[in-house]
């Protein structure tokens, strides 16, 4: 036990603060991340401060800026049918090695990207109280204001304000949006299903498959957005806009802004996602590496805060979280031999998905979620 000098002991409670409290009382602000940087706070608040265990187990050469040896695949989707050799073969080298990649000619136009990118930032601009109405921790909602849906959860929070809904099978009712995101997201959504279904196509073929198996599978029906708004942060270097984490879902679309700080780790480094002006990122999630067996990878990723400016992303998630599907998600049979035996266990979406939100996306990482599904032990994940 410490000891201040002759006076009282300190007790653990004291070292550790009331935690609760603090993240009970941010919640109770309805204000966000964004409501403390208006109040112009020049620290950040406890709750926020990444753990010492937490930042032991990062990797060392977290924010080196001389790392830059490996870069993420930027594929031209432009003609995808008549260059379809060509598109298949790097969207599968992407899909098998970095995880992640960009895309560009990709059919949705610049203004639609811009119109989203702007309507996320007005509505995280909006005065607090408008913002207020739609603070909820109500995950029966199709539309809502959060900040940390894992705020109780996590070993930190993190600085970072959204808005979440679900757009596909059942979109929300035009009148549950805000109406400054109103008309763009329902646009956004259509647009975005349109390239998931082509990239779902590609991945199939890149599997060996019919380019209708992972559509016939589901995979392009369940969708839900995340309009993220990093705030700008006095002390970035304590937390950081994102924890580290794997999507749980089949597979990513995200329209990033000119800000960067997204980093995927490739090879036991942080290697930055530049942006990339009218591009959007992809990645492979958890559900796509178990129905692939293993053969793509779902890559952990994070968001670094900054102190310069505010930074606004999209996210799109094709998930089936939302989605009352009955099909059971084990490695695709096709897929399957003597040589290539099963690497995961077959399951069901529901264990899938619960498994997945258990602990809060910075509490999911270590061992990741899927590591659970696996056949054989692995010190891999
Ligand atoms: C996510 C995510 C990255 C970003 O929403 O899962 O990783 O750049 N977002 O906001
Ligand atoms: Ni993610």
């Amino acid at each position: 036990m410490t000891s201040t000098g002759g006076g009282e002991p300190l007790t653990e409670n004291f070292i550790k603060y009331d935690r609760l409290e603090e993240l009970k009382e941010f919640d109770e602000s309805k204000a966000g991340v964004k409501g403390l940087v208006d109040a112009g706070i020049a620290r950040i608040p406890r709750i926020f401060v990444r753990p010492p265990e937490e930042l032991a187990s990062d990797h060392p050469n977290s924010g080196d800026p001389t790392n830059t040896q490996f870069t993420i695949p930027v594929i031209d989707l432009g003609d995808t049918m008549g260059r379809r050799a060509e598109v298949r073969a790097s969207v599968q080298r992407a899909a098998e090695t970095a995880g992640f990649f960009q895309v560009v000619n990709h059919g949705i136009a610049k203004r639609v990207l811009e119109e989203m990118l702007e309507a996320t930032r007005r509505f995280h601009e909006l005065p607090t109280e408008v913002k207020a109405e739609y603070y909820t921790r109500d995950q029966a909602k199709k539309v809502l204001f959060e900040s940390n849906f894992d705020l109780y959860q996590s070993k930190f929070a993190n600085w970072r304000d959204n808005v979440f809904c679900v757009m596909d099978p059942e979109p929300p009712e035009p009148e549950e949006f805000p109406p400054v995101c109103r008309d763009i997201t329902i646009e956004y959504a259509k647009q975005v299903r349109k390239l998931g279904i082509t990239l779902f196509e590609l991945l199939s073929e890149a599997l060996g498959l019919t380019t209708d198996h992972l559509l016939e599978l589901d995979c392009a029906k369940g969708q839900a957005f995340l309009l993220h708004y990093y705030p700008a942060c006095p002390e970035p270097q304590l937390t950081m806009g994102t924890s580290k984490h794997s999507d749980p879902d089949y597979l990513t679309i995200l329209l990033q802004d000119h800000v960067g700080g997204l980093q995927i780790l490739h090879q036991d480094r942080w290697i930055d996602v530049h942006p990339l002006p009218g591009a959007l990122v992809i990645n492979i999630g958890d559900l796509l590496q178990l129905l692939s067996n293993d053969r793509f990878k779902s890559v952990e990723h994070r968001v670094l805060a900054n102190s310069v400016e505010p930074r606004v992303s999209i996210a799109c998630f094709f998930t089936p979280k939302h989605y009352p599907s009955r099909i059971i998600n084990g490695p695709i049979k096709e897929l399957l031999s003597e040589d290539n035996p099963p690497v995961f266990r077959e399951t069901s979406v529901q264990e899938l998905i619960a498994s997945f939100y258990d602990k809060g996306i910075g509490g999911n990482s270590t061992p990741r979620a899927i590591a659970r599904f696996k056949l054989q032990q692995s010190t891999e994940y």
